[in-house]
């Protein structure tokens, strides 16, 4: 069953009926302020860090579920009946309801009782402050007197304090109201010296600060008292829950439309903080003029224009034409938009992750940064200093830091000895699409030694150094507290049911050793080497290049099962992962990550791992993460048996994980099989089964239920996952093998062998490629030649230019001549 369709040409999902299976989200806003939004406008907004500087409440285990919002009311004053226009929360029904979520924007309309509303949300760039920009047109033949009414509720700024502490934060509330705004203050009068306003352009008839006032005992947001009087009571709220609610009455002739603009801000006052000696009142000042200036129409509706420019503007850096066009749709706009969003958003605020436990997270943001790279260089630049920042002497790393801080923590456990590695992905990912070498040498501090400052090239070393020098008795890296896989816990038992197996105390004589790490180290040792011998520095190059052949070595004698790769040895050396096993048989990390790695492909290996991955985990909704699931508690495994099976890392298809395997097909050339997979996954292609499916078919979703789950096929944990990342590396630079390397733009296909060409245009520093690939005889890959310019070159290696100009390729593949 569908609930809309994509709209191409706009770069809008458009839904079509408000009872989605889940409330379906975007995301306004980038860097500074960021909201969260639902198709009927629930959702919450912060400034930079979604657990310290919350604007507003939600409720993340309400029923129903999405609960809070920027909330319209719209109310017929001739009888009192009254509906919301983005259905929720009164739900009364309305008529042609729709929800576009674009780029950075949401328009949600209806009409009800011939009375059309259409709301534009967005957050203008660089600025804080969430416009919800409302029209409402009559088309009755009567003039209509209505009332449209805007409510939020305000969260008293630290979203985890907000969510507990009652006994303190229902006395602690302030606000102040006047010329049309409400100034949210709590905690202004101590330490802050940041505060929200919610503010409406037109003259009101009344407002609401408290909440109880709004709503009425007993009711929720979809039988407000005051909408249901039609008066509001200009109350002030002291303590108990500060909202704001706006009322203004309109008078619209036959066929007029009329617009109200409310705006939500989030404002920083520098000294003086206060307006009046007694230091009680705000300085306003500087937010009103901010306030003032969106309130102008006019100023709205371009910088709504601007929005999507900058967009289209950004996502032209790589824009693609192939024959299937759901694929079209999720490589030009919405899998590089999801890409850009978890860059922002790490792994903290989403419908399923609440903004309070989880900030920056060292693993994550480094793979975020790939799918990302060629759009936002600069903003990647600065995220890699600050990761190496959060990184420990010995080369470790933090795992995780917030966006306010920029201080690495151990709060959500550490010891993950995958982490430091991520990082050479990822600064060689900045560097081949960038060429910017000389921030190797951007000197960068260590977190727990403030005072010790070295160049970004010797992180990547001590992370490099990291893995060896903690390898196990096999010559595997040990695997510390876990890998990428965060619940298989080899070394950090745990029975107490009052413990999170992400924290819970390491065994200090743990010998458990990863084939996952194994695999990242041999991809990303021989980068490091490429970067030193580019560097000079033959030494080091000549230990990870030796490093990587003796990982090599060392997972053909002891990681090798017979038909796939092992997982790991666990604490006492028993083998995980491998046909011994009766159940966790056999995983896919390794499989993939050792493929990428190059292990295996000449003598065979990589290829019976790939189709063990093919023949044991492929489902119709993708690849399982292991079969056959566990199906009991083992403490020596940790959390990864707590899940029932189908579920998370216990056997889910976890999404992230598939476009390892798609890459590794790439290098195996087998075009159709890594097509599949890709197409299995892609949610544009899943919206006839929104009804099983449930998430958002615009983005991905961390996990998919397996096969051994009634639920199978049931999505869930949309937008922050770094299959957006891997999945658009996999389908631009391995299927369609446009890939950036140090010395140029590469051109490496492998695409299904039934397609007749495909075009690329690609921006590439500081020239754009307009690549057109042409298959006569129907073939996967295997360059025959390419013309640049009307000129042949020799290699698949395209020239820099970087001359600002437009460069024709023109590639033919086939065999070679
Ligand atoms: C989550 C985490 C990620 C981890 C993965 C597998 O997606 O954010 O860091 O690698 O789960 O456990
Ligand atoms: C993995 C899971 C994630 C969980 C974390 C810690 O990353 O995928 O959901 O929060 O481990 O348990």
């Amino acid at each position: 069953m569908k609930y809309g369709r994509f709209d191409d040409a706009r770069r809008e999902y458009v839904i079509v009926r408000p009872d989605t299976p889940t409330p379906w989200l975007n995301y306004l806003g980038g860097q500074g302020l960021i909201g969260l939004i639902s198709n009927t406008a629930g959702g919450y907004t912060f400034y930079r860090d979604a657990r310290l500087r919350r604007l507003t409440r939600y409720r993340y285990n309400a029923v129903p579920s999405g609960e809070n919002g920027r909330y319209l009311y719209v109310r017929d004053d001739d009888d009192g009946s009254y509906w919301s226009p983005t259905w929720r929360p009164a739900r009364a029904p309305v008529d042609d309801y729709h929800c576009r979520h674009g780029l950075g924007y949401t328009v949600i309309g209806s009409t009800c009782r011939e009375i059309e509303v259409e709301a534009v949300y967005f957050i203008p760039s660089d600025r804080a402050v969430e416009v919800c920009s409302v029209r409402v047109t009559n088309h009755r033949s009567a003039t209509a007197e209505i009332s449209l009414f805007a409510a939020v509720e305000f969260c008293l700024w630290d979203a985890q304090d907000d969510a507990t502490n009652f006994q303190r934060n229902l006395n602690i509330g302030e606000v102040e109201a006047h010329g049309g705004t409400i100034f949210h203050k709590t905690g202004y009068r101590e330490r802050r010296d940041h505060f929200a306003s919610f503010s409406c352009s037109e003259p009101t008839t009344g407002f609401d600060t408290k909440r109880e006032a709004f709503l009425g005992a007993y009711r929720g947001w979809d039988l407000p008292i005051g909408v249901e009087r039609g008066v509001l009571s200009n109350s002030l709220a002291v303590g108990g829950a500060p909202i704001g609610a706006h009322q203004v009455r309109l008078a619209i002739e036959p066929g007029e439309e009329k617009r109200v603009v409310f705006l939500l801000g989030y404002h920083e006052n520098h000294a003086p903080k206060f307006d009046n000696t007694e230091h009680t009142a705000l300085r306003t000042d500087d937010a009103n003029s901010l306030i003032a200036r969106f309130f102008d129409k006019e100023i709205i509706d371009r910088e709504l224009n601007r929005l999507r420019e900058d967009w289209d503007k950004t996502l032209g850096r790589l824009q693609v034409r192939v024959p299937v066009p759901e694929a079209d749709r999720m490589i030009n706009t919405w899998t590089p938009y999801q890409c850009v969003i978890c860059f922002n958003v790490a792994r903290s605020a989403s419908g399923y992750e609440a903004g309070i436990g989880r900030g920056i997270g060292f693993r994550d943001a480094n793979q975020d940064l790939l799918g990302c790279v060629h759009l936002l260089p600069e903003s990647a630049r600065r995220r890699l200093l600050d990761l190496a920042s959060t990184q420990l002497a010995s080369g470790s790393a933090h795992h995780q830091y917030q966006p306010l801080t920029r201080k690495g923590n151990d709060v959500i456990g550490s010891g993950f000895n995958d982490d430091p590695l991520w990082l050479i992905l990822a600064a060689s990912a900045y560097l081949k699409e960038t060429g910017d070498w000389q921030i190797l040498d951007e000197p960068v501090c260590y977190s727990d030694k403030p005072a010790l400052g070295t160049p970004l090239y010797e992180h990547l070393i001590r992370a490099g150094e990291y893995t060896l020098a903690r390898l196990g008795p096999h010559g595997l890296p040990l695997i510390g507290r876990a890998d990428w896989n965060d619940c298989l816990n080899l070394n950090s038992h745990t029975n107490d049911p009052d413990e999170s197996f992400q924290t819970a105390p390491q065994r200090t004589v743990g010998i458990a050793e990863s084939v996952f790490i194994a695999g990242l180290f041999g991809l990303v040792a021989p980068e490091l080497a490429e970067i030193a011998t580019r560097r000079g520095d033959a030494a080091v190059a000549q230990r990870f290049s030796m490093s990587a052949a003796e990982m090599r070595r060392a997972v053909e004698a002891h990681a090798w099962d017979g038909k796939w790769y092992l997982r790991a040895y666990d604490a006492a050396g028993g083998r995980i992962g491998s046909q011994d096993c009766d159940e966790g048989r056999i995983y896919i990390e390794p499989q993939g990550m050792c493929t990428m790695a190059g292990f295996g492909l000449s003598d065979g290996r990589a290829r019976a791992a790939l189709d063990a991955v093919h023949e044991r985990l492929l489902t119709d909704h993708g690849l399982m993460l292991l079969q056959p699931p566990y199906t009991r508690y083992n403490t020596a495994l940790g959390e990864i048996s707590s899940y029932p099976p189908g579920y998370k890392e216990n056997a889910s298809i976890f999404s992230h994980t598939n476009p390892w395997i798609i890459i590794a097909e790439c290098l195996l050339g087998r075009g159709d099989r890594a097509w599949d997979y890709a197409m299995r996954l892609n949610p544009a292609c899943c919206e006839e089964i929104s009804d099983i499916r449930r998430c958002e078919p615009y983005v991905y979703a961390q996990t998919i239920v397996g096969r051994d789950a009634a639920d199978h096929g049931l999505a869930r944990n949309s937008w922050l996952t770094g299959t957006a990342s891997w999945m658009y590396v996999a389908l631009t630079q391995w299927i369609l093998g446009i890939r950036p390397t140090y010395d140029g733009l590469m051109i490496d296909p492998c695409t299904p062998p039934n397609w007749a060409g495909y075009a690329v245009t690609r921006v590439f520093r500081n020239a754009t490629y307009d690549i057109h690939v042409e298959n006569p005889s129907r073939q996967s890959r295997h360059v025959r030649d390419i013309h640049v310019d009307g000129e042949a070159i020799a290699g698949s290696i395209l020239p820099v230019f970087a001359d600002g100009k437009t460069h024709h390729v023109d590639v033919t593949l086939g065999s070679a001549r």
